[in-house]
C-alpha cells in the first residue's frame, strides 16, 4: 500500500530548511524550541528533513558553534545570527549520514540568505561551507571529547561520577541517536498482530527484546492503524514504568501527573476491567488536549481534572497512585536534545522540593495497603533515589517494594531508547487516611 502524503495545507507549505533556520535562531536567542505541526509541511518527507536538521543542529550545538568560529575566523557571537544558523545547518547537512548531497547542502544553505533577505551574507556562508568540505578531516580530528560528543562537560563528568566513564559515554551516545518510534500494541493484537497489521499498511517493524519499533515511520501518524487506535507510541523505558504499575492496579486509581497520558493509557488498556474509577490530574491546560486525544483515539475513559497534584484531596483514597512527576528530563535527551543545554547542575536539587511536596501530598491519599509509584524521566540521583530516601525518612507508614532484586527500576538510555526511574512505595495496612493540609476536593 502506498504511504499517505499530507494534504496540501490551506496556506503555503513551510520550507523545511527556512523553518529550521527560523526555529534554530529563535531557540538560540530565547532558549525555546517549538516544532510546527507535521501538517504545516507539504509531505511527511519535508517534515522529516526539517525535524532532522533542527534536532541535529541543537544536538551538537557546541560543535557547530566551535566550527563556525574556526571557519569564519570570528567568534560566533560577532557574526550575524542568520549566518551562524545557516552555517550550522549546512554543517549538519555536510556531515556523514545526513543523506544530503554536498552540493545541495551548500547551495541550499547559501540560498537561505536570499530567503531571509540578506543576500550580502551569501559569500561568507558559501566560503565557510566550502572550507569545511575541503578541510573537514583535520577540523573534525581536532575536536575534544565534549565537542565530538556534543555535550556540556559538566553533564559528562557527573554521569561519569554516578555511573562510571564507560556507561556515561554510552548514555551520551544513546542521547545522540534520533529516538526510535516504539509502539505499544493494542492488547488484543499483541506484538505479532500489530506487526502484521502494519506490514499490510506499508510499514515494516522491528522487534527487539519483545518490543516493537518502526524504522521508517514517515506517514505512520496518518495510517489507519494509528487513527483507529491500534497502538500507542511509547518508549521502552516508559513501557517498563507502566508495567511496574500493572500488578498494583485495582479499584480507585489516580494518575497525579497525567499528560500526555502514555502510562495512563497503557494501564487502562491492560487493567480497565479491574478498575472502579480513574482520575487523571494535569495542571497545564494546553497539555489536556494531547491527553484527551490519546484517550479518545484509544477508546479509553478517565475523569480528567485540571489541578496540581498538591492542591487537591480525595477523602476516599486510592488503591494506586502514579506520581510521574515533573523533572529535568535528562533521560529524554535523544528526543529533546535541548534539555542538555538548558539544564544547570543546581536544577536537580531545586526540583527535589516540588517532587517531594507532590509525593508527600499523594501519600496522604494512598489507601492503607495501597501503592504509590514515584517515577521520573531523569537520570539524576537527586531527583530519583534521593527523593525516595527523603520520603521514606518522613513517611514511616511506607516501604519500598523491590523490583526484582533491586530497590527501584532504573532504565539508562541505550541506542534508540530513553531513560527512566521508578520506585514502588507500599503503604502499611494498619494506617489511617489523613489529609496533610486542607485542600480542594479532586
Ligand atoms: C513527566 S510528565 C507526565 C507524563 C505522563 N505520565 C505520561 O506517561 O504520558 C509530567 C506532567 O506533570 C505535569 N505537572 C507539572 N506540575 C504538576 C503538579 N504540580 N501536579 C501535577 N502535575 C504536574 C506536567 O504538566 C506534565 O504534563
Amino acid at each position: 500500500m502506498k504511504r499517505p502524503k499530507f494534504k496540501s495545507p490551506g496556506k503555503a507549505a513551510l520550507n523545511p530548511r527556512l523553518q529550521a533556520l527560523k526555529d534554530l535562531l529563535a531557540w538560540l536567542a530565547q532558549g525555546e524550541l517549538k516544532y510546527p505541526q507535521r501538517s504545516a509541511f507539504e509531505t511527511s518527507g519535508s517534515f522529516g528533513l526539517y525535524k532532522n536538521l533542527l534536532s541535529q543542529a541543537v544536538r551538537y550545538k557546541n560543535r557547530w558553534m566551535h566550527l563556525t568560529s574556526l571557519l569564519t575566523d570570528r567568534p560566533a557571537h560577532q557574526l550575524d545570527p542568520e549566518v551562524v544558523g545557516a552555517i550550522c545547518l549546512g554543517l549538519v547537512q555536510l556531515s556523514p549520514g545526513s543523506g544530503v548531497e554536498p552540493w545541495a547542502a551548500i547551495d541550499e544553505s547559501v540560498a537561505l540568505m536570499d530567503l531571509v533577505e540578506k543576500p550580502f551574507l551569501k559569500g561568507v556562508v558559501n566560503a565557510s561551507l566550502r572550507r569545511f568540505q575541503r578541510d573537514h578531516e583535520a577540523l573534525l580530528a581536532g575536536l575534544d571529547e565534549t565537542l565530538a560528543l556534543g555535550y556540556p562537560k559538566w553533564i559528562l563528568s557527573r554521569w561519569g561520577q554516578f555511573y562510571g566513564e564507560a556507561q556515561a559515554k554510552e548514555m551520551a551516545l544513546a542521547g545522540n541517536e534520533p529516538p526510535r518510534v516504539w509502539l505499544l500494541p493494542h492488547p488484543e493484537l499483541g506484538v505479532e498482530g500489530l506487526s502484521a497489521l502494519l506490514a499490510g499498511q506499508g510499514f515494516a517493524t522491528t522487534q527487539e527484546e519483545g518490543r516493537l519499533w518502526v524504522p521508517e515511520p514517515s506517514g505512520l501518524f496518518e495510517s489507519e492503524a494509528f487513527v483507529t487506535g491500534k497502538f500507542l507510541v511509547q518508549d521502552p523505558a516508559s513501557q517498563a514504568v507502566a508495567e511496574l504499575a500493572l500488578p498494583w492496579a485495582k479499584g480507585r486509581v489516580l494518575d497525579a501527573c497525567a499528560a500526555p497520558g502514555g502510562k495512563l493509557c497503557h494501564l487502562l488498556w491492560h487493567k480497565a476491567a479491574a478498575l472502579e474509577e480513574v482520575i487523571a490530574l494535569e495542571p497545564v491546560l494546553a497539555r489536556h488536549q494531547r491527553l484527551e486525544e490519546n484517550l479518545d483515539r484509544l477508546g479509553l475513559e478517565a475523569k480528567v481534572v485540571e489541578a496540581h497534584a498538591e492542591d487537591c484531596y480525595d477523602p476516599k483514597g486510592f488503591d494506586l497512585i502514579l506520581a510521574d512527576v515533573p523533572c529535568s528530563a535528562t533521560g529524554t535527551i535523544g528526543k529533546h536534545p535541548e534539555v542538555k543545554w538548558s539544564r544547570r547542575p543546581q536544577d536537580f536539587v531545586n526540583n527535589q522540593k516540588q517532587q517531594l511536596l507532590i509525593l508527600e501530598h499523594l501519600a496522604g491519599m494512598t489507601k492503607p495497603g495501597g501503592t504509590l509509584i514515584y517515577s521520573t524521566c531523569s537520570l539524576e540521583p537527586e531527583e530519583n533515589q534521593d527523593v525516595v530516601a527523603a520520603f521514606l525518612e518522613r513517611q514511616k507508614s511506607f516501604a519500598v517494594e523491590k523490583t526484582g532484586d533491586q530497590p527501584y527500576l532504573l532504565c539508562l538510555p541505550r541506542l534508540g531508547r530513553g531513560g527512566a526511574f521508578a520506585a514502588v512505595l507500599r503503604r502499611n495496612e494498619d494506617t489511617l487516611l489523613q489529609p496533610p493540609t486542607p485542600v480542594e476536593p479532586c
